[in-house]
């Protein structure tokens, strides 16, 4: 059954998200546990999200491979021109949203923008009485989410499929003190390798010079892998196919980018503790050296191509006791292949004067505005 679902995202990073679920969609199971041959429709691309229609068990898996997402609402309704509540509450009726609850604890989040339906509140009341009309009581401690959203006189009412959001990803259980959404780390890393064959990286090292927790080297081991380190929200709805009850919970043949070796450097030996102990079996082996960026020295004799990500501190979080003239200097003593690097919009500002021809990509990191810089193509030196 083909459904509708709203697929968020940090605002800026709406063009990887399509592509990764073009990348994606391939690796996803039919009902007969086989790959999908269905894919999907783009509905329409929105500031921070992506609509797409899909068949339900499809969208659904979605949850367990797309890195760059936030969240993964399946929509439920999506009506013009409701200005009157007795419209909202027959709208709420038709839904039948007890199929997918049954008695599962749930909250509801309304929000309300240039519509005649403005008052929240009293869009609120009116949703509550409708769903307890049906037997569905929202509870102070839910486990899932209705969301209702009138814009314009356009109802939407969403059901959260993914519980906590995406980013969380069940692996970091210790980090430093300003770090990297994982979100964001996979879309560097997706602009990072750009058009280059995942068969490409197996020679190259992967060198993130300022590491912190580990986020950047962390997610490059796990991209384009399903995470089942988590639980979703999805996964305590009835009537779910057997498909899904019994989802074989198995590692994808790709590794991550499967670089040859993960370097993580940091001047802060206690962060790198922490960045050691977010490893577990299911990564690849990585160095993690206690040491200066500006001192490092990569063996000359090396043939391996190097790619480097890096998030250096942004003032804002953490003081950054170099100059950018220098990280840039440092940066191109080592002749790296690729690039991507998190900066502040400041930060950015100053690295573009210093290294121009680089494209970039602009979002946020936890309310503070950010770019992404990184080499398109392969860098000559
Ligand atoms: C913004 S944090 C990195 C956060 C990381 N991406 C994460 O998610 O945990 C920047 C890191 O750079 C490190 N750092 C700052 N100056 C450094 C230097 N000269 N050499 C190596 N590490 C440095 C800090 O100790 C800090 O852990």
């Amino acid at each position: 059954m083909s459904q509708r679902f709203f697929v968020s995202c940090q605002i800026g990073l709406e063009e990887l998200l399509e592509q990764e679920l073009h990348e994606v969609f391939p690796w996803l199971l039919d009902l007969d546990f086989r790959p999908q041959t269905s894919g999907f429709q783009l509905l329409e691309k929105a500031k921070g999200g992506i609509e797409i229609e899909t068949e339900f068990h499809l969208g659904l898996q979605l949850n367990y491979f797309l890195k760059v997402a936030s969240r993964i609402l399946l929509r439920l309704e999506k009506r013009d021109r409701i200005q009157e509540f007795f419209q909202l509450e027959r709208s709420l009726k038709a839904i039948g949203l007890k199929k997918h609850l049954g008695s599962k604890p749930f909250s509801i989040q309304v929000d309300c923008s240039q519509s005649r339906l403005g008052q929240e509140k009293k869009v609120q009341a009116t949703v509550e009485k409708a769903l307890e009309s049906q037997g569905l009581i929202p509870t102070p401690e839910p486990s899932q989410k209705v969301l209702v959203r009138i814009h314009k006189d356009q109802l939407s009412v969403s059901l959260d499929t993914s519980g906590e959001h995406l980013h969380f990803r069940g692996y970091r259980k210790f980090q430093g003190i300003a770090p990297l959404r994982e979100s964001l780390a996979a879309a560097a890393l997706m602009l990072l390798r750009g058009d280059r064959s995942l068969g490409s990286l197996q020679h190259g090292e992967l060198l993130d010079p300022m590491c912190g927790s580990g986020t950047l080297l962390l997610e490059a081991a796990q991209l384009y892998q399903p995470n089942f380190n988590r639980g979703y929200a999805f996964e305590s709805w009835t009537q779910l196919p057997v498909l899904l009850q019994k989802y074989p919970r198995k590692k994808m043949n790709v590794a991550g980018l499967p670089f040859q070796r993960f370097i993580g450097l940091d001047h802060d030996p206690q962060v790198l503790e922490l960045a050691k102990k977010n490893v577990s079996e299911d990564f690849p082996s990585m160095d993690w050296l206690v040491q200066d960026f500006f001192s490092f020295q990569r063996d000359p004799s090396l043939e391996s191509e190097l790619w480097v990500v890096s998030n250096p501190p942004y003032h804002e979080r953490i003081k950054a006791d170099f100059s950018m003239e220098d990280y840039v200097k440092k940066l191109q003593s080592l002749k790296p292949r690729r690039l991507a690097l998190v900066l502040s919009e400041k930060q950015a500002a100053g690295f573009r004067k210093l290294w121009p021809g680089l494209s970039d990509i602009s979002t946020d990191n936890g309310g503070l505005s950010i770019r992404i810089i990184f080499s398109s193509t392969d860098l000559q030196w």
